[in-house]
């Protein structure tokens, strides 16, 4: 069975849902249940005897302790973290405790419990840490896209966070032995995603007629991957590479952020057309920049599709379309996770934004 941290996040959630399909293999979800977790992403599974999600925090040394003794993993695939770059800005305590402490945590765990596994099993046993291209920093418009050479230059406290722990965990390996593995993927797009990140938050303020904001002029580039390309990298790295890799992992699908939201609003014109035939184009503004903002990301996955066969099954088009359609068919979740706290989020993080 598989330990998975971050289950009930966006990611986390599509890789538990997609595994337990495809595989069949169970999977204890560690979770803390932050703001962006939402048990409700599950609940297809919560009768099946193959997902056990367990509440906790991932600095918790005797549950991981306890997990892992219990459950005796073949692997421990790392999601949980903060992940929002401008909430990293706002208040970055908890992006340290949790993306640096917490993977700490669970490194020295993992290698308490591997040390002590009989040889077939420590031979098998993977560390597989779920990571950013962020931490590779910020490109100009005619450099080349990142790779696993390319050096660490983090930006944010989110990426610096993430970088540190990349750093741990190659330290694990490099001192301990620690079989691990790392992956640095791209913008991740698709079901379930908070509503704070870019494409959900689009989605929803078009929907609600609100202003839809865009950074700076909107220039900036990101480079787009549907998160169910993101999880089948992440098993064909967890199958197929050796201990102490690391992957890059990219949708080679760069858009400029104002080209991208100008998509998303023509997509809703033609699925969900406003009654008074106006465009939602009308409601892109733009505001007061991020600070510190990379101007672009990109990545060069030819490593990972050449050593082990792993290319994007969707296209960014076809992929954009399922999921505004996907969050047009879930009005109840999308309402579900925008009341109360995320609504004290919208206005702390936009109000006095204007651009
Ligand atoms: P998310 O914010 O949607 O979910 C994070 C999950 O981790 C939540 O369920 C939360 O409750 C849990 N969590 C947070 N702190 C915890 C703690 N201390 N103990 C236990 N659980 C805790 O994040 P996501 O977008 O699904 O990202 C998942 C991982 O993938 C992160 O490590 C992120 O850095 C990485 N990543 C994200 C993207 C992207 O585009 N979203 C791209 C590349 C890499
Ligand atoms: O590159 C991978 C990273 O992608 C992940 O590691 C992060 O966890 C994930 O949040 C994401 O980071 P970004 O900062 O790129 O994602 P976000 O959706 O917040 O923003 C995407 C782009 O859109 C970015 O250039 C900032 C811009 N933006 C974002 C928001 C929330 C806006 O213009 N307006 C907004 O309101």
């Amino acid at each position: 069975m598989l330990l998975v941290t971050g289950g009930a996040g966006f990611i986390g959630a599509n890789f538990v849902l997609n595994t337990i399909a495809t595989s069949g293999e169970s999977i204890v979800v560690l979770d803390s249940l932050t703001y962006a977790a939402n048990p409700a992403n599950l609940e297809t599974l919560v009768d099946d005897p193959r997902l056990n999600l367990v509440v906790g925090d991932v600095g918790d040394r005797s549950l991981v302790r306890s997990l892992l003794e219990q459950h005796q993993p073949r692997a421990l695939v790392h999601f949980a973290a903060e992940s929002h770059v401008d909430r990293s800005i706002a208040e970055s305590d908890a992006f340290v405790r949790t993306n640096v402490n917490g993977t700490h945590a669970l490194l020295e765990e993992s290698r308490l419990f591997w040390n002590q596994l009989a040889p077939q099993s420590r031979d098998r046993f993977r560390f597989l840490h779920v990571s950013t291209d962020e931490v590779f920093g910020s490109l100009g418009p005619q450099d080349p896209a990142f790779n696993e050479l390319t050096p660490y230059a983090p930006n944010s406290p989110y990426s610096a966070s993430k970088a540190a722990s990349d750093h741990l965990v190659r330290a694990w390996h490099h001192t301990y032995g620690l079989p691990t593995l790392i992956t640095n993927c791209s913008n991740n797009y698709g079901p379930f995603q908070f509503p704070e990140k870019l494409i959900p938050l689009t989605i929803h303020r078009a929907l609600a007629g609100e202003s839809i904001p865009v950074y700076g002029d909107g220039s900036n580039v990101r480079d787009w991957l549907h998160v169910s390309d993101h999880c089948t990298a992440i098993r064909t790295v967890l199958e197929g590479s050796s201990p102490g890799e690391t992957w890059v992992i990219g949708g080679n699908a760069e858009r400029r952020n104002l080209d991208l939201v100008q998509t998303l609003c023509d997509v809703l014109d033609r699925l969900r057309p406003d009654p008074e035939g106006r465009s939602y184009r009308r409601l892109i503004t733009f505001v007061t920049d991020r600070p510190g903002h990379d101007q672009r990301y990109a990545i060069d996955a030819g490593r990972l599709r050449d050593q082990l066969g792993w290319t994007p099954a969707k296209t960014f088009e076809s992929g954009l379309e399922e999921t505004i359609q996907w969050y047009l068919n879930h009005g109840d979740w999308l309402e579900n996770v925008t009341s109360g706290r995320y609504r004290d989020w919208i206005s702390q993080q936009y109000s006095g934004r204007q651009g």
